[in-house]
């Protein structure tokens, strides 16, 4: 197991990173440019582990996909002319590989068995495959529960018309995927906003799509058209440079080409309720997806309270590194109404609350978030990633702050979003404070 020990005592955070392509819209451009038939092209992709594993997903289904650097050439003939796989088709950590795949399978002519590592084989899959079995789907699962290794044998779906009991983006792409294949209209409704890359991805591929405030509808039968798709950087790996640099004893970052999509940046509310200070400037829009540049500055930070149901999908992956930002923020930061942590890559509540604590955090665990008492200073020490990228990450940025080095346990898992990131941490923590 990969273990690394980080030193960042007496350090400023300062300089300048272009944050890699975000992970969410770079799944949906390899799905969606193997789904239409011509040539997709898409640049500042994601490289991490995640995205790698869904595009070789599409190859063993037969579209010919190049990645050159951060360049992607997809060439696909279309749907209807996929290959049934002569392997299972291995999501490796990705709950969005697993859960979209799911619904654009079920739909398709093909049969495939779908696995994941360890950890996404715990996840739970009932919230794709009950709507997915409700529109006809046929998906088998070897186990009692409906969690991987599943069979998919793709069949002429009819459409529905769904409200999914969590507000879940994997949920509403996966039904909306399948409603491409369906024979009449699909339509989700959401409880709450979540973030809709998707939608917004279908519209560059040429698809209709209806949206109104939370109620998507799409049309079955459609064919799209292959594109060229601009991935911005990735908000919620900014977002662990975007505390590092609240958080230090100094110094101001700037964060090159963040997407600005108001579905993901619930962080940057929660950020200016604590007090710290961030500045958007060179605002721009591509293909559909808005960006910036963040200046981030060291602040001095105040407790708050995050539990909005509306605000939830806006920070989800965001909460980890949030508690750290609130151990050193004066006052007490809530966290609610965010049970949802519980089933991402791993129980990142209970993960990060003993992780933190360990280093002399004061956090309190609840069913549904944490309650954690600012400001603490930290001690150096051990942070286990437990497999999960974010956690790693969130442990590494915990050195600014701690009074001695901190030894990040299993860091491999932090290329599954962030290949990149030691290297950018790197880059912004040379100069120290004195
Ligand atoms: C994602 C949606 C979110 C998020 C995940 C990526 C996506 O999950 O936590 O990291 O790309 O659609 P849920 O939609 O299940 O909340």
């Amino acid at each position: 197991m990969e273990t690394k020990t980080i030193h960042l005592q007496d350090v400023k955070v300062d300089g300048e990173i272009v944050i890699p392509g975000d992970k969410s819209i770079s799944h949906r451009a390899i799905m969606l440019g193997s789904i239409v038939t011509g040539k997709t092209t898409a640049e500042n992709f994601l490289t991490g582990e995640d995205c790698l594993n869904t595009a070789q997903i599409f190859r063993e289904l037969g579209v010919k996909i190049e990645i050159a650097g951060t360049d992607v050439i997809i060439e696909s003939e279309g749907i209807q002319k996929w290959q049934s796989p002569k392997v299972p088709l291995d999501c490796g950590n990705s709950g969005t590989t697993a859960r979209l795949l799911l619904g654009i399978l079920a739909g398709s002519p093909i049969t495939a068995t779908i696995i994941g590592d360890q950890y996404l084989s715990k996840r739970p899959m009932d919230r794709v495959v009950l709507p997915l079995h409700n529109m006809g789907a046929h998906i088998m699962s070897e186990r009692e529960e409906l969690v991987l290794p599943l069979t998919v044998q793709g069949r002429a779906l009819r459409p529905i018309e769904y409200t999914p009991p969590v507000a879940s983006a994997q949920v509403k792409s996966a039904i909306l995927f399948a409603g491409l294949q369906a024979s009449g209209t699909t339509v989700v409704h959401e409880l709450s906003k979540t973030r809709d890359h998707t939608e917004r991805m279908l519209e560059q591929f040429n698809f209709q799509i209806e949206e109104r405030d939370l109620t998507v509808s799409i049309k079955g039968g459609q064919r799209g058209e292959a594109t060229h798709v601009v991935v911005p950087g990735d908000i919620s790996s900014a977002a662990f440079f975007i505390v590092a640099a609240l958080i230090a004893k100094a110094g101001t970052m700037t964060l090159k080409k963040v997407g600005l999509n108001e579905t993901r940046t619930g962080i940057l509310d929660v950020v200016e309720a604590m007090g710290g200070r961030v500045e958007i400037i060179n605002r721009s829009t591509s293909v559909g997806e808005p960006y910036g540049d963040l200046i981030i500055t060291a602040s001095q930070l105040m407790g708050t309270t995050i539990e909005d149901e509306a605000l939830m999908p806006r920070l989800i992956d965001e909460l980890p590194i949030i508690a750290l930002l609130a151990t050193q923020a004066s006052g007490k930061t809530i966290i609610r109404n965010a049970s949802e942590l519980r089933v991402k890559e791993t129980d990142r509540i209970t993960a990060v609350a003993s992780q933190l604590n360990a280093l002399g955090a004061n956090i309190e665990e609840l069913e549904d978030g944490m309650i954690i008492h600012g400001p603490t200073s930290l001690r150096g020490g051990v942070i286990d990633s437990y497999g999960d990228h974010r956690i790693g990450m969130m442990g590494a940025i915990a050195a600014l702050v701690a009074d001695g080095p901190i030894e990040v346990k299993d860091t491999a898992c932090i290329a599954i979003s962030y290949p990149q990131f030691f290297k950018h941490l790197d880059k912004v923590t040379q100069s120290s404070l004195q």
